[in-house]
Order: structure tokens, then sequence, then C-alpha cells
């Protein structure tokens, strides 16, 4: 069905200047994805890394948070797209610019039709990493994603995020079996909270033969380094996502 948009050519030019695509996906709410997506973002400019970082949750858009942005910010506009922000390094684009940080209230359709239009809009620099983030579940707009993504893109992997509840790893088995199935490249899972212990995350991995990417510890500093991506870097967790990075590149 996206073939026939014209803004599907669109996007396949501008994904073009990207060299990988990492989406980061988890059908269980609340498990990390967004602080993951946005460190591992940040992590990666920190190293030199050319780094973006696009955030298509649509009902709940959070990672102006993380890296400390008004979502009011005013964007440049060209006569061919729009660039996007450098936030610390990171080439930065969320739909809460499009919105001012307000809810959408989507349908169906309207939820493609926003990605398709955000994904059409954006002119990426030339980047060695452009890391997605997504909204919980396995519906309409994650698919609309992974689909997007792996059709146009020739290097694109999911990275799925869980912690060791048996609860957060049921959800993390379903999205693997359905990424499987539909052919979709896995990157790996990254564990999220973790003690250190041999969990169910490494169970789940070798299960369902992928490789469990980075442990991130549960940090209670992380909250108050919200919005403050060099303090962010130095907290636990954000240290924990150069292992992701050494295994990606
Ligand atoms: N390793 C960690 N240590 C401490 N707090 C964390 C850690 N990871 C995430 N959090 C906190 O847990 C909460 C949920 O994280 P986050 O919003 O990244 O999850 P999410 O999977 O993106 O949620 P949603 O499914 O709603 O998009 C946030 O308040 C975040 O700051
Ligand atoms: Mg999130």
């Amino acid at each position: 069905m996206y073939r026939s948009d014209p803004r599907f050519s669109v996007i396949g030019d501008r994904l073009r200047s990207i060299d990988t695509v990492l989406v980061v996906a988890s059908p269980k709410g609340g498990v990390g994805k967004t602080t993951i997506a946005a460190l591992t973002a940040l992590a990666a400019a920190g190293r030199g890394l050319q780094a973006g970082l696009l955030d298509l949750d649509l009902t709940n858009p959070c990672t102006h948070i993380v890296l400390g942005v008004d979502p009011g910010l005013e964007l440049i506009e060209e006569e061919k797209g729009i660039v996007p922000p450098r936030i610390h390094g990171v080439s930065y684009m969320t739909v809460a610019f499009f919105t001012g940080g307000r809810g959408l209230a989507l349908r169906g359709g309207e939820a493609t039709n926003v990605i398709l239009e955000i994904l059409a809009v954006t002119r990426w620099p030339r980047l060695r990493l452009l890391v997605v983030d997504t909204p919980p579940g396995i519906r309409d707009e994650v698919l609309d994603i992974l689909n997007i993504a792996s059709t146009i893109h020739h290097d694109s992997r999911v990275v799925v995020v869980t912690t060791a509840s048996r609860m957060a790893l049921e959800a993390a088995r379903r999205l693997l079996g359905i990424l499987r199935d539909g052919g979709f490249r896995v990157a790996g899972l990254v564990e999220n909270m973790a003690t250190g212990a041999r969990s169910g995350v490494d169970e789940l991995a070798e299960a369902m033969g992928v490789e469990v990417l980075a442990r991130v510890p549960y940090d209670p500093g992380l909250e108050d380094a919200l919005g403050n991506p060099p303090a962010l870097l130095k907290t636990r967790a954000g240290r924990a996502l150069e292992q992701l990075l050494g295994k990606l590149f």
C-alpha cells in the first residue's frame, strides 16, 4: 500500500544518506525504549559518529525530554524540506516539533500518514546511524515503521528492549516471533534495568537465536540527568550503552 504513495520514493531518497537505521521497539510499555534510543544516539555522537534520532511515538513522544529540547523550537524550513536541528551532536527530529508537544488523537490510517509525512519532509544529513524510537505495541505505527525501513533501506535493524520481568519477556518473545516471520533483521536484545546476573533475557536470546547486545543497569540518578546529555552519558545507564555501540560497529 505504501508503494503507491508518491511519498514513498521521496522517502527512499531521504534515507539514502543514512548507513544504518536502528529501530528500537518493544510491545511492552515503559521498559526503556525512549531512554535507550536517545542515549544510544547521544553515545554514538559522543564517539564522533554522525548520529541521528527520530521519535515516531506519535501519541507520546518523549525523546525531547531526554535531550532537553523545547518541542516548540522553530524549525528551519527549506524549499526542499526540513533539516533536523543538531542537539549535542545528534541530528534530531520528533513528531513533537509539529505538535508543539501536544497530544495527537489519530485513528487508523492517519498515523501512517503522519509517519510518511515526517519521513518525506526530513532532510537527514549524512549519518552513520539513525536511531528510531517507537511507541509500545506491535500495531499500525510500529508495523509501518518496520515495513517502511526494511523495504526502503538497505541496512535497517531492530533492537528489542526488555526487562527481565516475565511479562516483558513474553512481550519481547512475541515481537521477536513477528520479526522473524516477517523477515526483519534483528540486531538483538537490550536488557534494561539489568541486575548483572543471568536472567530470563539470556534464556530468551538463546531460545530465539539472537544476541544480548547490552545490559543497562537500573540507575536512580537517571531521572535527575534527563535533559542534560553530558550528565546522562556519565550515568551507569549511559555508559552501558557503549556496549551496544561496540556490538553494532
Ligand atoms: N536503566 C534505567 N534506570 C533508571 N530509570 C530508567 C532506566 N530506564 C528507563 N528508566 C525510567 O523508566 C521510565 C520508562 O522509560 P522509557 O520512557 O524510556 O520507557 P519506554 O519503553 O519508552 O516507555 P513507553 O512504552 O511509554 O514509550 C522513565 O521514567 C525512565 O526515566
Ligand atoms: Mg517511549
